[in-house]
């Protein structure tokens, strides 16, 4: 596909946004909460995942990459923060639009991530998944990404007396 990795503007903030949250449905840590617990706390996993995102998009602005089509449709993101003291950069946000899977734009994504991280000192990339998250289970170890640890998440309603 022809498309254009280019540098994320204040401007890109709600769609990256809303691509966020339609993207993240389904594997998002704050979504099986909220199937087991409901609502809690008057916040949804849509606001928790939204506020998640914003401190990357706010507070790391210059870590951000965005892909856009022929026609400046943007078609994916990725967060690739950089972390000058421990040499390791991570991975926190990767989307891609839902019509536009399975063509590469992920892997474009993680490339140009890889590269912003590389070129900005990093030696290595983290970079973390659900189990329940099919498509980057297949996906990261075909880039090159080694298995080092599972870890699993508890939560627990506190007893009131
Ligand atoms: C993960 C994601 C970014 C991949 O984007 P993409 O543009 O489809 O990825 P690419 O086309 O570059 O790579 C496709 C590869 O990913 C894997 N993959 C993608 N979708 C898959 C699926 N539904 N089932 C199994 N593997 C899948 C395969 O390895 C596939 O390679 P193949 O097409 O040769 O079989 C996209 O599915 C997405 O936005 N998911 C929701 C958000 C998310 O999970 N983000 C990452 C959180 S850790």
């Amino acid at each position: 596909m022809n498309a254009l990795n280019r540098p994320y503007e204040r401007g890109d903030r709600e769609t990256v946004v809303a691509l966020t949250l339609a993207c993240f449905r389904g594997v998002s840590i704050d979504q099986n909460i909220e199937q087991l617990h409901g609502v809690i706390h008057g916040r949804d996993w849509e606001w928790r995942k939204t506020r998640a995102l914003l401190n990357e998009l706010d507070g790391s602005p210059s870590d951000v990459l965005v892909l856009e089509d022929q026609d400046h449709t943007l078609v994916g993101f990725v967060t690739a923060i950089t972390d000058a003291e421990a040499g390791i950069g991570r991975i926190l946000h990767l989307a891609v639009r839902k019509d536009m899977r399975r063509r590469g734009v992920g892997r474009r994504l993680i490339a140009a991530a890889i590269e912003h991280l590389s070129g900005n000192g990093m030696s290595h990339v983290r970079i973390e998944t659900l189990e329940q998250n099919t498509a980057c289970i297949d996906l990261y170890p075909k880039l090159g990404f080694e298995e080092i640890a599972r870890q699993v998440h508890y939560i627990m309603k506190i007893p009131t007396e």
